[in-house]
């Protein structure tokens, strides 16, 4: 009896010990308690409101028995240490040239006694959020260990809104859903439409960064920061009101390998951060910086050889249809290299061919882009149509039609750089096979960049995007490719959480519906608006801007897709939807009826000394202002939904005293993104730091302005 009251005593003990962490500006109020089970527990406030209520923490391993494999309750507290951190550091390129980190830290040190192991919780509450980390220290018996479930919680207060993809192991490419929480199981069916390699997580599971936004204004994003060695994390809802402990969490829900498996660790290993990004207004979640904060710095020595680039490419009209990937429409099994192409029927629509590559070149050239992409310029595409999974291309080997040895000739003498495609069919273990060899030629031939991508199912089979192993597998094409000194584009790779700090080599990512889908049936009109505090929480999105022929069936008469934007918008992207990799999508007869207009993109830099959010809604308009890296000139994007929206804008960003010629692109009067996409207006004038801009925009319409710094 008073052995177990001992035991009581001790638990009411650890369950009322609360430790407090609070934000440097004092707003944001972090606490980490044990319950009675010894469960970790945690909850975050602003200003005395709650943002997520007590929560539990913890993992569940695959053990021998329920004993070991519970990594969730039975804990004591063994430590816990206050620390504080504040630095600007510079990064190799970005939406500003300095970022402040400035956080207060605890760190929990746990034992689990029962099972003689312990576990670490670290914390890091910064004026914008919350990131919190597991760190799996070696002790006696946790060497190593296999993930079952991470079970970290985030406890909603009430019915919230919230900006939703549905959770998918292979593919990020779906419509944003608005909706409330308690809705999410009722728009799953909708929101899973047919991709072309899906895996559903389940019926409340939905993909981070997940936007929420409370009925008094309260700006909610929960993501993850530095998923290194580890598998995505998406988050289950618990929307059963009768499950009392359990109703309106989010929990944790790692996406599986092959085996079912959610991680497979040896210790000492960190988890991913967690982070809850809380602001009062939708531009103070775009500003937060956390993501890439809660990354480790630079690990590249030499960074000089990474450049923001922007390009062109020979890929919009093999997107709409107009040209093919592939050299030929047989079908006919490639023997990598050895084919005969002579004894091959061309189809007569092969975009990666020597003459209209060089068009391309030209086009470049002329108005001062970095780059031309070209795609479907190697062997294999017959293939992978085919059906052939995992032998399918060498990266090494070009169709007969592309003149390698011409076109880098050429585009030397040109001055624009060739960006590199190696489409992977998903197949990682060929990649594997050929990546050193694929990164030389690039090396020989003078590539500075390729745009990866992974189509399809992954080979080994039953493996999936977001699993450990695939994660594992993008970041060591990115390490092989700094040893190359290669930057990387990865389309459909692992939505971002900041590792380009770590990596800046790594330039993009695609990893959300991009462009492309404007071609395949459209992307919701608001679409544009949604992405800033969804998938580019995590990084820049190589969206592939710029399209100004929003009819597809100009390209292809079988592609009955209209653009879901006007012409001005499509300009504003350039700002709305940051990338150090910026491409003007569209193709060279698309651009030459609208020069004017296209002047615009040929201005706009893609590196930036500060960025300022001026509006900022989801799903309704974002309109940011950015001032070049290395001039005094400030650019201005705006992207609205299918309401249009007038935007004020005070200009009291610029530099005082100083005059700037405005030269702004807005829609037309008579524009609609359905009914005259292609309607803008082009107007100029002079403006100071006291200058306001009244702008209307379009339904599904948009903006853009450069503000050039002037003498007079
Ligand atoms: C999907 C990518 O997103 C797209 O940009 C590319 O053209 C195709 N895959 C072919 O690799
Ligand atoms: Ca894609």
């Amino acid at each position: 009896m008073k052995h177990l009251m001992t035991i009581l005593l001790a638990m009411m003990a650890s369950a009322t010990m609360a430790q407090t962490l609070t934000s440097p500006d004092g707003m944001l109020k972090a606490e980490f308690s044990l319950d009675a089970q010894g469960r970790p527990t945690y909850n975050l406030s602003f200003k005395g409101k709650t943002v997520v209520a007590d929560s539990h923490l913890g993992l569940l391993l695959k053990g021998d028995n329920a004993d070991m494999a519970d990594f969730c309750t039975g804990f004591k507290v063994a430590g816990v240490d206050h620390a504080a951190f504040d630095e600007t550091w510079k990064p190799v390129w970005g939406e500003e040239s300095e970022i402040r980190n400035h956080y207060n830290e605890m760190t929990v040190r746990l034992d689990q006694p029962r099972n003689e192991r312990s576990l670490v919780v670290r914390f890091r509450l910064f004026n914008d959020g919350l990131g919190f980390r597991y760190e799996f220290p070696e002790s006696k018996n946790l060497v190593y260990f296999v993930i079952a479930e991470e079970q970290s919680e985030f406890r909603m207060t009430a019915d919230h809104t919230a900006w939703w993809i549905a959770g998918d192991y292979d593919t990020q490419e779906y419509e944003w859903q608005t909706s409330r929480l308690s809705e999410i199981r009722g728009r799953m069916e909708k929101a899973i439409a047919p991709n072309s390699s899906q895996t559903p997580a389940g019926p409340t599971t939905v993909q981070t960064a997940l936007q929420l936004r409370t009925d008094d204004g309260l700006y909610i994003n929960l993501h993850e920061a530095s998923c290194i060695n580890y598998s995505t994390m998406h988050l289950t809802y618990n929307d059963n009101p009768s499950d009392k402990d359990g109703y309106r969490k989010f929990v944790s829900h790692l996406t599986p390998d092959a085996q079912g498996n959610k991680g497979h660790i040896q210790t000492p290993s960190v988890s991913p951060w967690r982070t809850i990004i809380v602001g009062e207004s939708g531009k103070d979640i775009l500003a937060s910086r956390m993501t890439l904060n809660l990354n480790e710095p630079c690990k590249l020595e030499d960074t000089s050889w990474i450049r923001p680039t922007k390009y062109v490419g020979v890929w919009w009209e093999m997107i709409s249809g107009k040209s093919s990937w592939a050299y030929t429409d047989d079908v006919f099994s490639v023997q990598l290299g050895k084919t005969d192409y002579q004894k091959v029927k061309p189809n007569g629509r092969h975009g990666a061919n020597t003459d209209h590559v060089k068009r391309y070149i030209d086009f470049a050239a002329e108005h001062g882009f970095d780059a031309v992409l070209v795609e479907g310029w190697n062997v294999g595409w017959e293939d992978w149509f085919g059906n052939q999974k995992d032998y399918v291309f060498d990266f090494v080997t070009p169709y007969p039609d592309f003149d390698l040895k011409a076109i880098t000739d050429y585009a030397r003498q040109k001055g624009v750089e060739m960006i590199m495609h190696h489409e992977t069919s998903s197949s990682t273990i060929n990649y594997e096979r050929h990546l050193e060899d694929a990164y030389r030629f690039m090396n020989k031939w003078g590539y500075k960049s390729v745009k990866s991508g992974y189509v399809g199912n992954i080979v080994p089979y039953g493996e999936h995007h977001y699993s450990q192993p695939l994660n594992n597998h993008y970041l060591y094409c990115i390490q092989k490719a700094a040893e190359h000194k290669i930057m990387v584009n990865a389309h459909e790779a692992t939505r971002p959480t900041g590792i380009c700090r770590t990596y800046p080599n790594w330039i993009g990512n695609e990893s959300a519906r991009g462009t492309e889908y404007e071609s395949f049936g459209g992307n919701p009109v608001n679409h544009t608006t949604v992405l800033p505090f969804t998938r580019m929480i995590g990084g820049p999105m190589d969206y592939t801007p710029g399209i100004f022929e929003m009819d597809c069936s100009r390209a292809n008469p079988s592609n009955d897709s209209r653009v879901r934007s006007t012409l001005a918008r499509q300009l504003g992207l350039y700002l709305v939807l940051y990338s150090p990799l910026q491409m003007a999508a569209d193709m060279i007869e698309n651009y030459e009826p609208h020069m004017d207009a296209f002047q615009f993109i040929k201005d706009v830099p893609v590196d930036w000394q500060q960025s300022v959010y001026l509006e900022a809604e989801p799903g309704e308009y974002v309109t940011i202002a950015r001032k070049d890296k290395h001039s005094e000139n400030w650019f201005v994007g705006s992207s609205v939904g299918e309401e249009g929206h007038l935007s004020v804008i005070g200009l009291d960003f610029l530099t005082p005293g100083q005059k700037y010629e405005a030269t702004i692109y807005a829609d037309g009067k008579d524009a609609s993104w359905d009914k005259n996409p292609q309607s803008y207006a082009i107007t100029r004038k002079k403006v100071t730091s006291r200058s306001t801009l009244k702008i209307q925009s379009a339904s599904g319409g948009g903006f853009a302005i450069s503000l050039k710094a002037i003498n007079n």
